[in-house]
């Protein structure tokens, strides 16, 4: 049938990318080991931080913050008052971080924050010299040293401006402040997946996961300290800490995830190359790209448009994971929306119907391979954690809200890895709660 795309293409393909239940399973064992190496030190993959939040909100926190989130595609200053009874209300204005400055220098990077501040407090009609405090999202790796202190480990998701690994962030954010004329006190620190976690639990106290699924992604959750060996510092009255795992790691140390030849592509030409593997293999950033990868290759065989291709799909990053959002909701019988993607926004002319049928299968696979094994990590926490039997997990991230069929895709995945168990464990969309978080941790410090 000359619609139909090639048949052992096709299943070469389906052969690289699919995760069978029981490679699933022997992946969450091996996740919730990884997670108890990284709770005794800190040598494992998993960082596994200390967020030195140490107590969950119950909802009748009041008092009005900033918060300032610095997450995937977003760069967002909010104001946020608490109103106690689990209300939050916010007034928020997103502004957009050019590429120039996240390649650029930190100074630049964090004036830039200190002006967005600005240009907020006078839409809100708050004096500049206001004195408030603010919680400040910082969506990458930080060996948190204290509620407001935390040095940057190393960039992810295609940042690199200089002068800030090593370095407290919140001091190089307090010292931009400080150049612009503000008087604002920079109180709390915290990853966008702690802000997610703390945010829902003000408003669901089953809430012990947060998970990101978005340009990057991570996870936190609640941990009994006794469970941490590495940790130090005093026991808190609570007898919890809230972790920061950086899961996104995982893999970094060799051969254990089923990455294919077009993962290896990838990762060698990133910007980090051999870091954050698991990410690369589930994330907004990176699911459009392994897909490119594959186009390319299969043109360069001729087993796709006649082995023609175009400059734009040449071209690094230049296939956005939205694209693979539109194929998949693509149900037209001639797939004439993938069409329009692949003219419009690829430059690639004349397609035939077996093309478009096989750029779908090869969206739907990479999807839901990455859906799967975001199911590995969920599952691992919950067991980690024994809450089996039910928990809330908050999930945030333009991949989990837009991309289609990802968290029915995780359902089905934490049922083949969890059983029955899977029903009681609730993912909730959790939306632009990781600034909130941050402002409740401030709050409340
Ligand atoms: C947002 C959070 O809602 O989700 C950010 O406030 C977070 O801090 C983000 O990083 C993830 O979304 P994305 O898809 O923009 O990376
Ligand atoms: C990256 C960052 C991590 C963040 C995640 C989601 O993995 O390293 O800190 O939580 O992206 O935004």
């Amino acid at each position: 049938d000359p619609n139909q795309p090639n048949q052992e293409t096709l299943a070469r393909l389906e052969r690289d990318f699919t995760l069978t239940t029981a490679q699933l399973q022997s992946l969450v064992k091996v996740f919730v080991n990884d997670m108890k190496r990284g709770l005794r030190s800190d040598t494992s993959v998993f960082k596994m931080i200390p967020s030195h939040v140490t107590s969950r909100p119950n909802g009748t926190e009041t008092g009005t913050v900033l918060a300032l989130d610095l997450g995937g595609s977003n760069f967002r200053v909010c104001e946020v008052n608490l109103e106690g009874k689990g209300v939050v209300r916010t007034r928020q204005r997103k502004f957009v971080v050019s590429d120039d400055l996240k390649t650029g220098t930190g100074e630049e990077l964090f004036d830039f924050f200190a002006d967005c501040v600005i240009a907020f407090l006078a839409e809100i009609k708050l004096p500049k010299d206001v004195n408030m405090k603010l919680g400040f999202t910082f969506s990458f790796p930080v060996q948190q040293l204290a509620i407001n202190k935390g040095i940057a480990i190393q960039w992810t998701k295609g940042f690199t401006a200089s002068g800030v690994e090593g370095k407290d962030v919140v001091g190089l954010l307090q010292d931009a402040f400080h150049r612009k004329g503000l008087k604002i006190e920079v109180s709390a620190l915290a990853n966008d997946t702690v802000g997610t976690l703390i945010a829902h639990a003000y408003v669901d106290a089953s809430t012990y996961v947060g998970v990101i699924l978005g340009t990057g992604t991570n996870a936190a959750y609640v941990e009994r300290v006794d469970q941490i060996p590495k940790w130090k510092g005093a026991a808190p009255s609570s007898g919890e800490m809230v972790i920061n795992m950086e899961w996104g790691a995982w893999g970094s140390e060799g051969v254990l995830l089923p990455t294919t030849s077009y993962d290896k592509q990838l990762d060698r030409a990133s910007a980090n190359p051999r870091a954050q593997i698991y990410e690369k293999m589930i994330s907004g950033l990176y699911l459009g790209e392994i897909t490119r990868y594959v186009l390319v290759d299969l043109i360069s065989t001729g087993e796709l448009f006649r082995g023609r291709g175009s400059a734009a799909l040449a071209k690094p990053y230049n296939f956005d994971t939205a694209n693979m959002s539109r194929i998949e909701r693509d149900h037209t019988i001639e797939l004439s929306d993938t069409r329009s993607v692949l003219e419009e926004l690829s430059g690639i002319q004349h397609t035939s119907l077996a093309d478009r049928r096989l750029v779908k299968r090869v969206c739907e696979l990479i999807g839901t391979r990455a859906a799967r094994l975001s199911a590995v990590g969920i599952a691992g926490v919950i067991t980690k954690i024994n809450r089996l039997d039910g928990c809330t997990v908050a999930v945030d991230g333009s991949v989990f809200e837009y991309y289609p069929h990802f968290a029915n895709r995780i359902r089905d995945a934490l049922r083949e890895v969890v059983g029955v168990n899977a029903e009681s464990i609730v993912l909730a969309q959790a939306r632009d709660g990781s600034g909130q978080g941050a402002a409740l941790i401030a709050a409340i410090n």
